[in-house]
């Protein structure tokens, strides 16, 4: 096991002299198991960041779903008026529908997006219900706002009648790139072949090519971005997303599944219409096509505004928490929500959930004395009986936690109360693990509030501060199931929560990544499945972990230095025991600080805030490294070794 932090800091007091200088020793066996599941991400679909985010549906408001009364924002093309028809409803889930009335001419209506379409010569797949009597061409286009110049269009003969909804699919490549993401999207037909006056539609849709071109999939730019964090687990469906605000609007699963027709769409915590396109189905994909391991959370009686289910009530929501988990994980022959897996998706092979949270953040809002009593056993036990090798996370810290149910721990932060964290997790007991479920340095240390006037994007010193967070989470790889950075997504153009990890707009070349982004690529990047034993200097100002790779052989040190005495750089000193590490052994180290200081960000047209430096070691006589350190960076130095040894 490594040395505790208390004990490392009781040594301390003798090396008073080594604030710029500092010695680990590396032990030469593999010690505890660590965490294959540390670096992973976290999904909350606040404003814009599904719907006008990651899910790549293009079009706003396509089905006219939720309480809005209004076709915005619609408008109309060549004279015709729009409202909204409820008259024969083209499905249960989605009663109402767009009018298109009068005009003359090309008529039709035309949709500005999620503040602009990228318009690139590539094919966009698009779809769209009419009813109605019509005898001609549909033409779908994009036009430039500023210009009115078409920048390519495809013509779609008409199956439309009156007899019932009819489905148009078509394929629309643009014959020139636009100049930029302001640009509209319309759909015209010729009035004079309109029998009735008016035409209905709905389900308008337009897809660009997605991650591995996956059908109703995700945004390529931003899956690419979240794919060089190589982030091993993927916690979802939301925190406050999952819960809603009041009765009946938490999360339902079987409303997310099936064509898009039949989902009605939901509003969620944050004021939000959810499309829920990006459904339960699309998260199970997102974690196939990412590697990692799905954390499905579930409500669990509770809305965020305080309304709670009693124990009496309960049994339902556990019941269909149940029925979620045999939709996912049930054989399609011989169980009933096996089946319907089978049957809607074509999808016979059962996915595998390893992780279940049960609620989001049941320590507030007068959660947990419910919690504690009723809520969290009963969804508990029912798991645990069917699923034995479950890991059941409870969504707050608590002393009461049944068998070997796991925790979440959620911070929100300073830098300077972030780094107190380092030595949190020596001090939990080893029977109940712990997920950091959501954290991020919301502002700067000099902010007396840390909630009003945020940053809009990550800061450095932020940044290294969360690295220290991660490299204490790692050091106790035997009891931290992994860290996922809350929120992921920030739409620039309309966000409710900031910084972010990720920021984008429609246009993929103004996406932002972080500054943790790029702490969180580092870190992530060489993974240590065991402990190697550490002594030497306590750790600070040089917060450090050591430890193996067992599938590469690979020895790893991660460190982030933090608050160095006047901001001196480190010298280094990393001694490996044993025969694994001789003289004249080579490492990888990789050393990003930023140039402009404890301040700097990422931001939308200059992204170099980091300055990434490898260079290669060799050890010199029994084993040893020396290597310099600035203050506030973050680093990895990999041995490489052999695959086994
Ligand atoms: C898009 O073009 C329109 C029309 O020229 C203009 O009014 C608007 O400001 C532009 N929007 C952006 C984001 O450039
Ligand atoms: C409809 O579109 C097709 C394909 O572009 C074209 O061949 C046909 O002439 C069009 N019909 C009318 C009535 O414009
Ligand atoms: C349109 O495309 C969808 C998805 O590929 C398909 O399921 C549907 O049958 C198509 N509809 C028509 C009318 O071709
Ligand atoms: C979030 O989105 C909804 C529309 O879906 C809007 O009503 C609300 O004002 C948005 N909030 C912010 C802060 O943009
Ligand atoms: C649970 O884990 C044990 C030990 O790894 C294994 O033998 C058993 O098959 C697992 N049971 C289930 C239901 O997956
Ligand atoms: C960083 O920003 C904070 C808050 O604006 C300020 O107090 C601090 O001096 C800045 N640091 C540097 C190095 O400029």
């Amino acid at each position: 096991m490594i040395p505790s932090v208390a004990a490392l800091a009781a040594a301390a007091a003798s090396l008073s002299t080594g604030a710029a200088a500092l010695r680990i020793n590396v032990g030469a066996a593999a010690g505890a198991a660590s965490s294959a599941h540390m670096y992973g991400i976290m999904f909350e679909d606040i404003n814009f960041s599904g719907d006008g985010g990651l899910y790549a549906e293009l079009i706003r408001n396509r089905a006219f779903q939720g309480a809005s009364t209004s076709v915005s924002p619609w408008t109309a093309v060549g004279g015709a008026r729009l409202s909204l028809s409820t008259t024969q409803p083209l499905s249960s889930a989605l009663p109402k529908a767009l009018a298109v009335t009068g005009g003359s001419g090309a008529v039709g209506f035309a949709n500005p997006g999620y503040w602009g379409f990228d318009v690139k010569v590539q094919p966009y797949t698009g779809s769209f219900y009419v009813l109605g009597d019509y005898a001609g061409n549909f033409t779908a286009s994009f036009q430039s706002t500023a210009s009115k110049e078409t920048l390519g269009s495809v013509d779609i003969v008409s199956a439309a009648t009156s007899a019932g909804w009819v489905q148009h699919n078509f394929t629309l490549v643009p014959t020139k790139a636009a100049a930029n993401s302001n640009n509209t999207f319309s759909i015209t037909y010729n009035a004079a072949g309109v029998k009735g006056g008016s035409l209905s539609f709905n389900l308008i849709s337009l897809f660009p090519p997605t991650y591995k071109n996956r059908p109703n999939g995700l945004r390529k730019d931003l899956m690419e971005a979240l794919a060089e964090m190589k982030p091993s687990i993927l916690r979802f469906p939301g925190g406050n997303n999952l819960e809603g605000d009041a009765p009946p609007n938490y999360w339902k699963w079987q409303n997310t599944i099936g064509p898009l027709k039949d989902r009605p769409g939901r509003m969620g915590t944050w004021s939000y219409q959810n499309t829920d396109g990006l459904g339960l189905v699309e998260y199970m994909q997102w974690c196939e096509d990412l590697n990692m391991e799905p954390l499905l959370a579930t409500w669990a009686g509770l809305y965020l505004g305080g309304s709670l289910t009693p124990q009496s009530g309960l049994q339902p929501y556990v019941d269909d928490f149940l029925n979620e988990l045999e939709f996912l994980m049930g054989d399609a022959a011989t169980t009933k929500y096996g089946a319907q897996r089978a049957s809607i998706l074509g999808h016979a092979r059962p996915w595998r959930v390893n992780f279940v949270e049960i609620g989001n953040e049941d320590n507030l809002n007068g959660g947990p004395a419910s919690y504690t009593a009723y809520r969290f056993p009963m969804f508990y036990n029912a798991i645990k009986a069917k699923y034995p090798n479950m890991t059941v996370i409870a969504s707050m810290e608590t002393k009461s936690l049944p068998g070997d149910a796991a925790q979440d721990y959620h911070t929100y932060s300073q830098p300077k109360s972030m780094i107190g964290d380092f030595a949190k997790f020596d001090r939990y007991d080893r029977k109940h693990k712990v997920i950091v479920g959501e954290y991020a340095n919301i502002n700067r240390d000099s902010a007396s509030n840390m909630w009003n006037n945020r940053p809009l994007y990550p800061f450095w010193k932020g940044s290294v501060s969360e690295a220290v967070l991660a490299i204490g989470a790692e050091r106790n790889g035997d009891v931290v199931i992994g860290l996922t950075y809350a929120p992921l997504f920030c739409n620039l153009n309309s966000h409710q929560w900031t910084p972010d990890l990720i920021a984008y707009t429609a246009d993929p070349a103004q996406t932002v990544k972080s500054t943790s982004h790029a702490v969180i690529k580092l870190l992530s990047s060489v993974r240590i499945t065991h402990l190697l034993s550490m002594t030497g200097d306590p750790p600070k100002p040089v917060y450090y972990v050591v430890g193996l790779n067992a599938a590469t052989g690979s020895r790893v040190v991660k460190t982030a230095v933090y608050g160095s005495p006047s901001g001196a750089a480190v010298s280094m000193t990393v001694a490996f025991a044993g025969d694994a590490v001789a003289a004249g052994a080579t490492a990888t180290l990789t050393v990003l600080t930023a140039p402009g200081g404890e301040n700097s960000s990422n931001a939308v047209g200059s992204i170099a805030a980091v300055k990434t430096e490898t260079t290669t070691l060799t050890a010199g006589a029994g084993g040893v490294f020396t290597y310099s350190l600035p203050d506030l960076s973050v680093s990895v130095l990999e041995v490489k070794g052999v695959p086994g040894s």
